[in-house]
């Protein structure tokens, strides 16, 4: 039994991408709107945002720059949604930012970033949309996440704590959404090969392409899973290795990641 909704079929849904400028939410965009989704397209980068759209038909999607620091930006974004289709199907906040960090060179001004990007961020993106789903008993959010916020891993410092939370706050909304009928589904990605793997100097296990995620996503939301978690040959494994002793998961993840 699914735990969400499944979606059956894409065609006209209307999608909030909050992150679609690279990686992992413009390969999602693509792939939604190749489904015939309307997607509404955010983050800073207005360019890249522009160049997506310009390969779809006009009325497919909207571009909505917004830097998820600022709330008034994402409201704004919202009520311009609301005004060109009446309503949002799903958001999916995919932003998100990734800045190695060990204790040693501990950057409390970069932690503080990631953590309102990628903490904070959602949160606001969710209180935005969420009284119009509530008062309509229907829609869905999507929030990636990470594996990296299962158990500790080395040189994610920052990253990780907030990667944690989110799948905390995952959980907890799928606790009060689901009786409301409002999908929910927690996104946690394994190593993706995007702009914020690029520079890692460690071996990346189980590496996938940003496209690959995108089908591992939308195939997620389609069968109306709330946990999509990939690629399982490692997501599956680090699942595993969190229920044991420390000791033994300490010792397994500084030999796999060579680190
Ligand atoms: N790559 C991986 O191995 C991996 C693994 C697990 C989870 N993830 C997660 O997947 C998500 C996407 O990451 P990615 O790997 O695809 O990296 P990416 O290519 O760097 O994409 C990050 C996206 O977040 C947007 N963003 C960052 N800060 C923002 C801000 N202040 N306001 C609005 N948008 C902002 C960026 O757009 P602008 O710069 O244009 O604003 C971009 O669209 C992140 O949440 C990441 O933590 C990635």
């Amino acid at each position: 039994m699914p735990l969400n909704q499944p979606i059956n079929n894409f065609i006209n849904k209307r999608v909030w991408i909050i992150g679609a400028s690279s990686g992992i939410g413009e390969a999602t965009a693509h792939s939604l709107l190749k489904l015939g989704a309307k997607v509404a397209l955010s983050a800073r980068k207005t360019e890249e945002l522009h160049k997506i759209q310009s390969q779809y038909p006009e009325d497919q999607t909207l571009v909505l720059p917004c830097d998820v620091l600022d709330d008034a930006a994402i409201e704004n974004s919202y009520k311009t949604i609301k005004e060109f289709w009446g309503d949002l199907d799903l958001l999916l906040y995919v932003a998100g930012i990734y800045e190695p960090m060990r204790a040693e060179e501990f950057n409390l001004s970069a932690a503080k970033n990631i953590i309102a990007t990628n903490v904070i961020g959602p949160m606001a993106a969710c209180a935005t949309v969420l009284p119009d789903f509530i008062i309509r008993q229907s829609g869905g959010i999507g929030i990636v996440s990470s594996v990296a916020g299962y158990s500790g891993l080395p040189k994610a410092l920052a990253y990780g704590p907030s990667k944690a939370a989110m799948i905390n706050f995952c959980e907890n909304l799928y606790y009060d959404l689901k009786p409301l009928g409002i999908n929910v589904y927690m996104i946690n990605p394994g190593f993706v090969a995007t702009r914020a793997t690029a520079n890692n100097d460690f071996y990346m296990p189980a590496l996938i392409s940003s496209e690959a995620a995108a089908d591992y996503i939308v195939n997620g939301l389609r069968d109306g899973e709330f946990d999509i978690h990939f690629p399982k040959r490692f997501s599956l494994f680090l699942k595993f290795l969190r229920i044991l002793p420390y000791s033994v998961y300490f010792f397994f993840i500084k030999r796999i990641l060579k680190i």
